[in-house]
């Protein structure tokens, strides 16, 4: 469980940052940042810190949930939230403000142009996102039960599958266990995909009934304390021709590869190498059409990219998924993504689902 003491201490890190960068002040309107800086769950919310002060901007629908929330001193905005930033930027006297030059909207950064004439901006990108990217062990410990959780409704999910149900029903019937299981919902929209729909990477449940002979691709994730969860798995719905029984084989050896891969030390590029050396081997590079991996907790996807180009190395505390796919148009697609957390001398898959195929 997160404590005030946490989030003072991650503000007291990102303070230290700053400096470095000569940056007195930041301005945090990303929400996923506010509540991590701060602990406030809402969903209208800005942040200022300095090294004295951690102000917390929000409007009165917040007035009783935003104190108890957060340790910040929490000010009820009448005007829009920059509008009241920006009076108080003046009234302690700043001259240099860092922001979210990725997560700020137009409206918003004019507005901070033009009612905070005398302060001047600094655009600093990633600089919360990148002390999000090693976890706590509360952190930690808060995924993994989002990761059990989404395993166990998808097992209970599955022991009522029946062919013919819809890519919809099944979706909502994972959906449903996921909730009465604890989480305060999907952490992103089901992905239940039958047939030669499996080749859509982030297909959206159909309508369309689940025949058989053919591949299923479920990826799923659940939100548990506001840290989310995410994995992958293909079926079968009875027998499997060669081809894609060989996909399958495929894209287990190389998820395997950039599980061995992954420790602390090893750049993310070398794990993305890893998983699509494996591919190249089967003649199948060419249909894995994305990245190996990201990192997630607050977010679905957090970084770092487990990517070609991504050259961050990996550090013990990082959580990331590992999942490779394959996808072709005229047969189906396969992937199969795992959670995990990076060691020191590996990493630690947190996701307790069997990867062998699965026949339903
Ligand atoms: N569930 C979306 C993804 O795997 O990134
Ligand atoms: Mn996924
Ligand atoms: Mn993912």
């Amino acid at each position: 469980m997160e404590t005030h003491t946490s989030f003072f201490s991650r503000r007291q890190h990102l303070i230290s940052a700053l400096r470095g960068a000569r940056v007195p002040a930041f301005l945090v309107t990303a929400l996923p940042n506010v509540r991590y800086l701060s602990g406030f769950t809402g969903s209208n919310g800005a942040l200022l810190i300095t090294s004295e002060r951690a102000l917390l901007f929000t409007d009165p629908r917040y007035q009783t949930q935003a104190p108890q929330e957060s340790d910040c001193d929490v000010k009820i905005a009448k005007l829009p939230l920059i509008k009241e930033a920006a009076s108080w930027m003046k009234r302690l006297r700043l001259n240099l403000l860092g922001f979210e030059e990725k997560r700020i909207s137009f409206e918003e950064y004019t507005s901070l142009k033009e009612s905070a004439p005398g302060v001047r901006l600094k655009g600093l990108p990633d600089a919360i996102e990148r002390l999000r990217m090693v976890k706590s062990m509360e952190e930690i410990a808060t995924i993994r039960a989002a990761v059990r959780l989404n395993s166990i409704a998808l097992e209970q999910a599955l022991r009522h599958f029946r062919p013919s149900m819809t890519e919809i029903d099944l979706a909502a019937e994972i959906e449903y266990r996921m909730r009465r299981l604890g989480a305060d919902g999907p952490s992103f929209e089901t992905i239940v995909a039958s047939g030669k729909r499996t080749a859509l990477p982030h297909a959206r449940p159909t309508d369309h009934h689940i025949q058989a002979d053919q591949l299923l691709l479920i990826d799923v994730g659940a939100n548990v304390a506001g840290y989310a969860s995410d994995m992958t798995r293909t079926h079968a719905v009875g027998k499997l021709d060669s081809k894609r029984r060989r996909m399958y084989r495929a894209v287990l050896e190389s998820q395997l590869a950039a599980i061995e891969a992954t420790k602390e030390g090893v750049s993310c590029a070398s794990v993305d190498g890893a998983a699509r050396r494996v591919l190249r081997g089967f003649g199948m590079d060419n249909l894995f059409i994305h990245s190996t991996g990201h990192g997630l907790g607050l977010e679905i996807h957090e970084h770092p990219r487990i990517a070609r180009r991504e050259k961050t190395k990996l550090q013990a505390g990082m959580v990331i998924t590992l999942e490779p796919g394959v996808y072709d148009e005229a047969v189906g697609g396969v992937r199969i993504e795992d959670t995990v957390v990076v060691t020191q001398n590996g990493c630690e898959v947190l996701t307790p689902t069997g990867k062998e195929l699965i026949v339903l």
